[in-house]
């Protein structure tokens, strides 16, 4: 396993839509053993390959307490159950240190190919869905400040810009 490195907004590269898997093959199980790696070292609960620049639709994730439920989304669709949605804090491993309020639906129904390539279908609710939404916009190169006011978004511009050239990794 590697780490990867991860691209950081305004990086125009995180704009990139991602293209589907054709086959979950060795090459697909070790980009996404090495999200995973990613992830956890970066104490994050979801990453998209588009924020490791692949521009293939796989995502991984772990909304778990403890850390322990690694979740694999290869060509990822999903649809809102129902018409509610709630806002919740998000943040993200490509905006470091940012956080906002961003409403979504509050279930959705999942249907994804898991590491082992075999088709699966969940439904989700609260934190796990806001997740795979916020992680299938990484995937289309949207990003949750792209959800703000075009001030609010400026502003997190700005953060990172003066983060990036005080020398922090990119
Ligand atoms: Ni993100």
């Amino acid at each position: 396993m590697a780490k990867l490195p991860i691209l950081e907004f305004p990086d125009e590269r995180l704009r990139t839509k991602a293209v589907a898997v054709e086959t979950v093959d060795d090459e697909v199980r070790q980009l996404v053993d090495d999200m995973l790696e990613t992830m956890y070292d970066a104490q994050g609960i979801g990453l998209a390959a588009t924020q490791v620049d692949v521009h293939r639709r796989v995502i991984v994730m772990d909304v778990s307490d403890d850390r322990s439920t690694p979740l694999v989304l290869v060509n990822p669709t999903y649809t809102p159950i129902g018409d509610e949605r709630e806002p919740m804090q998000e943040g993200c491993l490509s905006i470091p240190e940012y956080y906002a309020e961003v409403p979504r639906a509050l279930k959705v129904r999942l249907q994804a190919l898991g590491r082992d390539g075999r088709p699966y279908e969940l439904e989700a609710e609260g934190l796990l869905a806001h997740c795979i939404q916020h992680e299938c916009d990484h995937l289309e190169g949207v990003l949750f400040v792209d959800y703000l006011s075009p001030l609010k978004r400026d502003r997190v511009m700005k953060k990172m810009q003066k983060r990036h050239k005080m020398g922090q990794p990119a």
